[in-house]
């Protein structure tokens, strides 16, 4: 079993505004149309959204931030808490389902020793359950990052990890 725990969701990551409002000035104008284009960037930067980035943001193109949050969330792809290097997701639709996906899920929390929407201390690995990833043929099915296991039995969740450390 891993020795990571769960991190605390609202960690702080520390921002460096220069190279923010480099990549900003850079990548996108201060226009208020290319807010999601520039959250999309902060995401793939930092892996979420950290607070101080969006205050920040919020003040460079004049948008509020509760207009900026609003957009945050409404998107799933975007996340307000710190996430992992790799993105675990575990499916639990129907076809997996009947298909032991929810032992399977069982095996990554205990790996993992976090539960879904958790990322481990070590922020390696972020634990997601989703439905249906779209090749329901092959459940169950997981995903780690952008590669997909199917067929995936419980005896096999390790090996796939330790192909991600
Ligand atoms: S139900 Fe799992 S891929 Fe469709």
């Amino acid at each position: 079993m891993s020795e990571a725990q769960a991190i605390r969701t609202d960690e702080a990551q520390e921002v460096d505004f220069v190279e923010l409002d480099t990549m900003i000035d850079k990548e996108f104008s201060t226009d208020k149309e290319n807010l999601i284009m520039i959250l999309q960037a902060i995401q793939r930067h930092y892996n979420y959204l950290p607070k101080p980035a969006l205050t920040y943001l919020s003040a460079k193109i004049g948008v509020p931030c509760s207009k900026i949050y609003e957009v945050a969330t409404f998107y799933s792809t975007f996340s307000l808490a710190p996430r992992g290097r790799n993105i675990i997701s575990i499916c639990l639709g129907t076809a997996c389902h009947v298909r032991g996906a929810e032992r399977v899920r069982e095996r990554l929390h205990d790996a993992l020793n976090i539960a879904d929407g958790q990322t481990t201390e070590d922020r390696r690995y972020t634990l997601e359950s989703v439905r249906c990833i779209g090749c329901c043929s092959l459940g169950p099915v997981l995903k780690v990052n952008e590669d997909m296991y199917g067929r995936i039995a419980t005896d096999e969740v390790e090996k796939v990890l330790g192909h991600y450390e």
